[in-house]
């Protein structure tokens, strides 16, 4: 393959032979110039009409195939915006490799096709080079990662793809089995309790990239196959497994962006990421935290902040800098719409101009109004957002505010990275869905030692030695140190309600090999998608997968999933019912 963009004006004279596709053809005054494009960019293609392949040139069409052999010369009018932008090709000998139809869209960079035509023609908007890209990206994390966890003797392994479906985490994709009539495997959500074998086998250090399904709702960075850069260490402790996962990224930031991460990063524990920025994913990339000014309140005749007091809600605000000018009722309205959506009651703001203006200014007196302003040390033209009720409401909008104002204000600066781990998860979350604690991570984290006693009796108390990575306001990652001792694994399995026959059932497997000599061991997951996401600087998360699928989780180019022959479902001993 000819790396168009090894030519420059320094090569004028040489003889090449180029392949690819016509992406542009023109015929101005009778010279035909083409655009030729293959992976690596493109190089205009010159043909004068005296020119014994002039004839050809001029039947070409948009996508046709062709080779072109001919002397790279300086071109008359340079276009320096272009990486080939001096020079040219002129044709020696020009050849029709294939034609090509009529293509639904014009393949550009910045296309206006729609995306459901793009995804059904994927192999074609697969050849625009922005999204190319990602993918010489995407490759360029995974020999950075593969070169790294190398050096540091870890094995790549693979693991199976037809597994055992077991209950917790996200739904299964089930695959039926013909030869054992009435069964299913179920694709693997993640290698987890492979690679824990695997530390039971005596592998010490594992990595895998490794496909991983989950039947849930999709959203902008989640889709129902993805793939992980998933690690596993014995002998470890978080610290250890931590210093290892954040060496990885700066190594793939170094080598693929040139961006050198400082490390250690920051370690902050899952109750500061909720109390200040509303999110077990903190985006730090601008400030406005969240301050408790609950205590301000405390005597206060303002009925709404006191029926909250009473009720042992919060108080809650932030700083939104040097803006009060620039917001008018109406879009103050509108964020009050936004913060409903998370179930805010309201939002009341204060305008800090020449005097002080805004939503609850005629229900606070003098004190309450300074002392708002001293303890969040505001200045002229400074806007303040109040939203009072449920902890975790009051926390989870704030969070969701402070993220939308970044946005709208063009806060947040292009490759600008802020990285952190968030330690200290709780072990259970309640779902209010199952009506249970289900665990927060998956039921194989180990608990904090002090805690372990209260497995069975406080879990909301109950906290893990999980951690997360967390880039620009995403999950990048995630792991924990493991249950590595059987009686706990079991007394885990109780406390997320599994039934004794559940627990011999689905993981009986698992809790023997605990038995054996389980050496003490952790790892992580990196989500290779989102990284390479953050990695390109896109929010969609089809733009770094070669084939993706729809919101709706299906492939609109091959028309997948599909109803399968009668004869297929008879194999599998099959029968659908009625929706
Ligand atoms: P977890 O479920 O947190 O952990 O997944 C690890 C990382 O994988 C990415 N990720 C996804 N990316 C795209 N689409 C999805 N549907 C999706 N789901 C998850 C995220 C996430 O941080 N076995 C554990 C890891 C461990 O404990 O070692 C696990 O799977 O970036």
């Amino acid at each position: 393959m000819e790396k168009m963009q090894h030519y420059t004006i320094a090569n004028v004279g040489e003889t090449v032979t180029l392949y690819g596709w016509v992406a542009k053809i023109r015929n101005l005054g009778g010279l035909v110039f083409i655009d030729l494009r293959n992976r690596t960019g493109i190089m205009q293609v010159v043909v004068r009409p005296e020119n014994p392949n002039y004839t050809l040139a001029d039947t070409l069409k948009n996508e046709y195939v062709i080779s072109v052999t001919g002397r790279i010369i300086e071109r008359e009018s340079k276009n320096l915006k272009m990486e080939t932008g001096e020079i040219e090709v002129e044709v020696d000998k020009l050849e029709l490799i294939n034609r090509a139809a009529e293509v639904p869209f014009a393949i550009a960079d910045d296309t206006n096709a729609l995306e459901d035509t793009r995804l059904r023609y994927r192999y074609l908007d697969l050849r625009r080079e922005k999204l190319k890209n990602n993918f010489v990206i995407r490759n360029a994390i995974t020999f950075s990662t593969r070169k790294f966890l190398n050096e540091l003797d870890f094995l790549e392994v693979e693991t199976p793809v037809l597994c055992k479906s077991t209950p917790e985490g996200a739904r299964d994709y089930l695959v039926p089995s013909r030869v054992n009539h009435g069964k299913f495997y179920a694709l693997p959500q993640s290698p987890q309790i492979f690679k824990q074998l695997l530390m039971v086998g005596g592998f010490e250090r594992y990595f895998q990239i490794a496909k991983c399904f989950r039947d849930e709702d999709l959203r902008a960075d989640r889709q129902p196959e993805f793939t992980q850069i998933d690690v596993e260490m014995s002998f470890v402790d978080e610290e250890q497994v931590m210093e290892v996962g954040e060496s990885l990224v700066a190594r793939i930031f170094k080598e693929v962006k040139g961006i050198e991460i400082p490390l250690p990063l920051q370690r902050m524990t899952y109750d500061d990421a909720i109390a200040f920025y509303g999110s077990d994913k903190p985006d730090l990339r601008f400030g406005m935290e969240i301050h408790d000014i609950t205590p301000l309140f405390t005597t206060t005749s303002f009925a709404v902040f006191k029926n909250v007091i009473q009720e042992d809600g919060v108080i809650n605000a932030i700083v939104v800098k040097n803006v009060a000018d620039k917001y008018s009722r109406k879009d103050l309205d509108k964020l009050t719409e936004y913060v409903k959506t998370y179930k805010a009651s309201g939002l009341a703001y204060l305008k800090y101009g020449e005097e002080v203006s805004g939503s609850i200014v005629k229900v606070m007196n003098d004190v309450e109004l300074k002392s708002i302003k001293e303890s969040l040390q505001v200045e002229t033209n400074d806007l303040v957002f109040i939203i009072s009720g449920d902890y975790s409401i009051v926390k989870t909008s704030l969070g969701a505010l402070r993220c939308k104002l970044a946005r709208d204000l063009g806060l947040i600066k292009q490759d600008d990275y802020k990285l952190l781990w968030v330690v200290d998860f709780p072990s259970f979350e309640y779902s209010e869905e199952e009506n249970r604690y289900v665990a927060c991570h998956h039921p194989f984290t180990m608990p904090k030692e002090e805690d372990v006693a209260r497995l069975l009796t406080d879990k909301g108390q109950v906290k893990s030695k999980a951690y997360d990575i967390v880039i620009n306001g995403y999950e990048a990652g995630g792991g924990s140190i493991r249950i590595h001792d059987q009686s706990v694994q079991e007394l885990m399995f109780k406390a997320l309600e599994l039934s004794e026959e559940d627990i011999k059932e689905k993981f009986g497997f698992f809790v023997e090999a605990l038995k054996y000599g389980c050496p003490p061991h952790g790892g992580f997951a990196l989500g290779l998608d989102r990284l390479t996401m953050l990695l390109v600087g896109t929010e969609n998360i089809r733009d770094v997968i070669a084939f993706p699928k729809t919101a709706s989780a299906t492939d609109l180019m091959s028309e997948c999933p599909n109803i399968v022959a009668e004869q297929q479902l008879d194999e599998l001993g099959l029968q659908l019912k009625e929706k």
